[in-house]
């Protein structure tokens, strides 16, 4: 199979993990005979220095005419102070709009190897299998009006959170469709006792339920669900929320099994998938070289799982994330104060070398 990627490494540590990525990929690819195609594109910080634009029309063109992205992060301080469309994020924000990508995947597992990774103890996070469902879309981050106006002193700043029943609907049927091949659970977040958008929310979830029988559905209002999160993070099977709650959460269930950096994700529903991991571009450890690659090696996972339907390949891949960390392999998030610390760089060539162990004795298997 051809697999004809955009790539867009980004800011901060985005390079660095994404580079790991591709060298996985790669080995993927050589394992199971498929070819890998890629191209290189500014996007975020990166493409504001170059073209004065964080998603620049050729690198839209490039995503447009691939099969798949694959992006590290965006976001670097030096923009902090620029208008709302001139930073980093924009970019982002942009790209996930022009590839209609409303539906934002994020696991957050619990490896049994990381279970003392936890700040929770290990008999409560042991077992956690979370898939969170988050509209990307929608709500504040896309809601109009949107604006700072007035006199300093004086100024006014709106946003706006706006939800439209078809939008509701759909990402509710994508987590009814994943929870069908899960735990058949699903929990719907909202603030449905202080906000109009989540009483609709909430309305058009449950009726939706009605034509998945088998997935029981249950709501929850998002500061109760934040609580629960730590206390009993192995009840969650599906969540479903909005987008802005969804990035809450979500980075809370990163803490909760072990580090941010292992989270991957999944931004689909549009015709080309964006596939990054959650940790975005942490600044401060940039170009040492100590970044956990496992989100963007995950991320990369499900890019051939949900793009090309390569649910072997993917699991290939996941299968030796989890080998590295049962052989011990910790990167400085995950690292104790008495163990040695693996660099980026490390830890890809280990996933590499068990990546193809792995996919040697899956093809074993099959001859
Ligand atoms: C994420 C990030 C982004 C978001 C930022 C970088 C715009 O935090 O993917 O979770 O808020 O969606
Ligand atoms: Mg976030």
């Amino acid at each position: 199979m051809l697999l004809n990627l955009t790539i867009l490494p980004g800011d901060g540590i985005g390079p660095e993990v994404t580079e790991q990525a591709i060298l996985v990929l790669q080995a993927v690819a050589d394992a199971f005979g498929h070819q890998l195609q890629l191209q290189h594109k500014n996007i975020g910080g990166a493409a504001l220095a170059a073209t004065n634009d964080p998603l620049p029309p050729e690198t839209l063109q490039a995503c447009l005419a691939s099969s798949a992205v694959l992006l590290g992060a965006v976001g670097s301080p030096a923009y902090d102070h620029y208008p709302n469309h001139l930073r980093p994020e924009a970019g982002l924000l942009r790209l996930r709009r022009e590839l209609g990508a409303y539906a934002n995947l994020r696991p957050a597992i619990c490896f049994p190897a990381l279970e003392d990774c936890s700040p929770l103890r290990p008999e409560l996070v042991r077992g956690t299998d979370i898939l969170f469902v988050r509209e990307l879309l929608g709500g504040l981050y896309f809601g109009e009006p949107r604006s700072i106006q007035g006199a300093p002193g004086s100024r006014v700043a709106t946003n706006t959170m706006t939800y439209a029943e078809p939008a509701i609907e759909r990402i509710a049927r994508v987590a009814f469709e994943l929870a069908m091949k899960r735990r058949q659970k699903v929990l719907s977040v909202d603030k449905a006792n202080v906000l109009e958008c989540s009483r609709l929310w909430r309305e058009v979830v449950t009726r939706c339920a009605k034509d998945y029988p088998g997935v029981q559905l249950s709501h929850m209002y998002v500061d109760s669900a934040a609580m629960s999160l730590v206390q009993r993070p192995k009840d969650f099977d599906v969540v479903l929320t909005e987008n802005m709650f969804g990035d809450i959460l979500s980075d809370q269930a990163g803490g909760v099994v072990g580090s941010l950096g292992l989270l991957a994700s999944a931004s689909i529903g549009g015709p080309i998938g964006v596939y990054e991991p959650v940790h975005g571009s942490a600044p401060d450890i940039a170009g040492k070289g100590i970044a956990n690659p496992l989100g963007a090696i995950l991320s990369a996972a499900m890019l051939l799982r949900h793009s090309f339907q390569l649910d072997r390949e993917a699991a290939c891949i996941e299968g030796a994330v989890g080998d590295v960390l049962n052989r011990g392999y910790r990167t400085a998030d995950l690292a104790g104060d008495c163990q040695k610390a693996t660099t980026t760089s490390e830890m890809g060539q280990n996933a590499v070398q068990a990546m193809k162990k792995l996919a040697s004795a899956a093809k074993r298997k099959l001859a």
